[in-house]
């Protein structure tokens, strides 16, 4: 069988990628230790306002200058719905949802979850500069999704 000069650099090329994707991909899983945001916590969906942390939504001193920040997405809204955190803390966000697949982004940082019924996501970010931060749902989950945000601010200590 002939094959063309150009397929053959078009067939290498392609292969060629396949396999570098591939080996990046295992080097950051295996060796660097990535992964993708944990899903172990679950809690029960229906109990979620009865389940510590949930019960008291809000935010927690946990340390020196260490937070944590409990959530609850529901349709259309986010408990509590406005945040202050001191600039510089160290903030773990914990995330869970009372009825269908929420996203959770707070713009302008890397905080960006999607949140799940059944389960706890959580991400820990730390609050340099202060100002007003949009938390908004990026998963359509419903007639109200585009009104679904809340706001983080980050206010002087
Ligand atoms: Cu909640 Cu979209």
């Amino acid at each position: 069988m002939h094959m063309h000069k150009y397929e053959k650099i078009w067939l290498f090329f392609g292969i060629g990628s396949l396999f570098l994707f591939l080996a990046v991909l295992g080097v950051g899983a295996f060796a660097q230790g990535t992964q993708p945001p944990s899903c172990l916590v679950t809690i029960d969906p229906e109990k979620v306002d009865e389940t510590p942390p949930f019960n008291q939504p809000g935010l927690v001193k946990k340390g020196d200058n260490e937070y944590e920040l409990n959530m609850i997405s529901t349709a259309f809204a986010y408990i509590p719905n406005e945040v202050e955190i001191p600039k510089g803390a160290k903030v773990t966000i914990n995330v869970t949802t009372k009825d269908v697949i929420h996203g959770f982004q707070i713009a302008g940082t890397n905080v960006n979850m999607m949140v799940e019924p059944g389960y706890v996501s959580s991400y820990t970010q730390t609050f340099d500069k202060v100002g007003e931060y949009v938390i908004l749902c990026n998963e359509y989950c419903g007639a109200g999704h585009h009104l679904m945000t809340a706001k983080v601010k980050v206010v002087e200590q």
